[in-house]
């Protein structure tokens, strides 16, 4: 079951990672604007997760551990993880390089702002990554009110980091 989820997970990187490759080094003209538009959908789908699983971390708290409802709590939660949030962090993450190496961005100073706190939207997800398994063997260490201030996070950094892309302020 397990083996079976990662070949299929594998084989649908390496095919991604190939088509993504292809396109890229055949480098068709408008491909930069289509990958940025391919990007903020990656970026929306991400942040969609970021801002949602926090709040079923908070519903989730309130459930009797073994209960029924805290299975379908699980169940959510595994699932928006793998099926959204970790892919689209991914596409976010390999277009977003593409995007600052094709732009020839690397010297702007708003890009090493918005690099410092994209890496702590993905550290963020990485201890969301922790708390989905911790719930799922029902070792959650957390209150309610901890997971009232982590949804705060991701909104913070967003903001943040959509006005240093879109205004360039230095
Ligand atoms: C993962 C690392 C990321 C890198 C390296 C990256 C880099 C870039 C680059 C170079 C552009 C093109 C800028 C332009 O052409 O003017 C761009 C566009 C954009 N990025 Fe990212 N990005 C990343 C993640 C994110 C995240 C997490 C968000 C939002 C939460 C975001 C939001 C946007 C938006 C809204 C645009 C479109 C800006 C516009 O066209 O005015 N990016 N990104």
């Amino acid at each position: 079951m397990v083996a079976a989820r990662v070949t299929r997970a594998v084989i649908g990187l390496s095919l991604t990672a190939v088509l993504v490759g292809a396109l890229l080094w055949w480098n068709p003209s408008g491909l930069y604007l289509w990958a940025k538009a391919v990007h903020v959908i990656a970026v929306i789908s991400w942040m969609a997760g970021m801002l949602y699983l926090p709040r079923l971390f908070i519903y989730h708290c309130e459930a009797e551990p073994g209960s029924r409802q805290s299975e379908t709590f699980k169940v959510m939660e595994r699932r928006l993880l793998t099926i959204i949030i970790n892919p689209a962090m991914v596409v976010t993450w390999v277009l977003g390089l593409w995007l600052a190496y094709e732009g020839g961005w690397f010297k702007a100073e708003w890009l090493h702002a918005k690099l410092a706190l994209v890496i702590a939207l993905s550290a963020l997800h990485g201890f969301m990554v922790r708390w989905v398994r911790e719930f799922g063997s029902e070792q959650n260490q957390h209150t309610q009110k901890f997971y009232r201030i982590i949804n705060e996070v991701p909104t913070v950094l967003m903001i943040a980091i959509v006005v240093l892309v879109v205004v360039k302020p230095f």
